[in-house]
């Protein structure tokens, strides 16, 4: 454990956090835990981390709190709520939020910190859990450019791809917007598979010119080809989350009057399957709509 380096508290050990927490315990910071379900904190205890039970405990103690959870309710519940963050907080501390959540939403904490001499940082991530287990993940950070500096060298522990994007609110705008895109163009080759499929060419042809081609894309080049080639469709990236994106991404466009055609169109598929059965697997399970429809599968050759 390295002294020089701020005391960290982690909140919210699923997918995405547990990996990133491991990272910062592997590269010598002190981390601070505590999660929902403790049961699920065992083993970055044995790795070195200091478990605490409650989100005001981990604030006490760490110098910069780092969140990722599901949503802006339950990062509202884990600053807000008894025992909550800001109850513990310490005056010139630094909350990251690393959660895809509403920029209304962490504007609001950002302020209610800086009332209280507490700096914030918005540090939603993409790259998805092996970028988060690599330490390779893009962070894009909104908030105070001093404040981005002094966390930086534990983001880079994280990241490899770092930007600064403007003030409190800009790194989740800029998230939800990417989201927003990739959904689409998820969805949008959905199609474009399942008819070349359908069509008579090979699954695993199609994924692999398309992707060496000018329609290729993140869902095509990695999502066809890590998920739904292999027929996996665990979590990974829940249909739930790309639904709470696209939902925050469109609610900006209403809220600044812009209508968004294309990607409200693909919105509402994703809006219509969240209320069903796909809504907790990764949503690479999506694929399963058009092949049900086409009565195909997009799967590996017999012989690969
Ligand atoms: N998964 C991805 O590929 C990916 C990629 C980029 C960004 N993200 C974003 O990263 C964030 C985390 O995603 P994830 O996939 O890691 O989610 P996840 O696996 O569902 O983990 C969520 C974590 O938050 C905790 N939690 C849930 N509700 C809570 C509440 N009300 N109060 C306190 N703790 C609560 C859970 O605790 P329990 O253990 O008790 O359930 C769990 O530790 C999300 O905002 C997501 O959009 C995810």
């Amino acid at each position: 454990m390295k002294t020089s380096y701020p005391v960290i508290g982690f909140i919210g050990l699923g997918t995405m956090g547990k990996s990133m927490a491991r990272n910062l315990i592997a590269a010598g910071y002190s981390v601070n835990l505590y999660n929902r379900s403790p049961e699920n904190l065992l083993d970055l205890v044995n790795l070195g981390g200091t478990a605490r039970d409650s989100p005001m405990a981990v604030a006490k103690v760490s110098e910069i709190v780092l969140l990722s959870l599901p949503d802006s309710k339950a990062v509202e519940s884990v600053v807000y709520g008894e025992k909550g963050l800001l109850e513990g907080l310490n005056k010139d501390s630094i909350l990251v939020d690393m959660t895809t959540s509403q920029p209304q939403s962490t504007r609001k904490i950002a302020e209610d910190l800086r009332q209280r001499g507490i700096h914030m940082l918005d540090a939603p991530v993409s790259g998805g859990p092996k970028g988060a287990a690599e330490g390779t993940l893009s962070i894009m950070v909104g908030g105070d450019e001093k404040t981005y500096l002094k966390a930086r060298p534990l983001l880079e522990v994280l990241g490899k791809k770092l930007f600064f994007v403007g003030p409190a609110g800009s790194g989740h705008t800029l998230k939800v917007i990417n989201n927003l895109l990739y959904g689409t163009l998820f969805i949008a080759s959905c199609e474009a598979v399942a008819l070349g499929v359908k069509a008579g060419i090979e699954a695993e042809t199609l994924i692999d010119v398309i992707s060496s081609s000018s329609g290729h894309n993140h869902a095509v080049n990695v999502k066809f080809k890590e998920k739904v080639l292999s027929r996996d469709f665990s979590p990974g990236f829940t249909l739930s989350l790309l639904h709470k994106d696209m939902t925050i991404a469109l609610e900006l466009a209403e809220s600044l009057n812009i209508p968004l055609e294309t990607t409200a169109n693909a919105y509402k598929l994703i809006d219509r399957e969240n209320q069903g059965p796909l809504q907790s697997l990764d949503h690479s399970a999506l694929i399963q709509l058009f092949e049900k429809a086409l009565d195909i599968e997009v799967k590996k050759h017999p012989n690969t």
